[in-house]
């Protein structure tokens, strides 16, 4: 049977646990559910504008869309934990230089 210590430690690693599963939700909605996709790429910034020139582009280049790699604007797969953390699906956009001249 539980006695009055048992509650109190189940109630505490109750609230421990609690208190984890909201700071984890909290903070998932803080990222994922703000109504913003940028959350730090140059926010001093009134719009963010990148140029990259077709020339300097190499074979392959995979350009970041969830606006969360430290590479940006090239993706840095950063988005496999944004996807696992908000349940989303995004993906870079990937341009690939064309090899055949036919
Ligand atoms: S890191 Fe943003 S799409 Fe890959």
């Amino acid at each position: 049977m539980f006695e009055g210590r048992d509650y109190i430690r189940y109630i505490s690693i109750a609230g421990a646990v609690g208190a984890a599963a909201f700071i984890g939700v909290w903070g998932a909605m803080k990222i994922c559910g703000s109504g913003k996709v940028n959350h730090k790429i140059d926010k001093h910034e009134a719009k963010v504008v990148t140029k990259i020139d077709i020339e300097d582009l190499g074979d392959v280049t995979a350009f970041c869309r969830c606006w969360q790699s430290a590479k940006f604007p090239l993706c840095d797969g950063t988005h496999n934990k944004h996807n696992k953390d908000c349940g989303d699906n995004v993906g870079p956009l990937l341009m690939n230089r064309r090899t055949d001249t036919s």
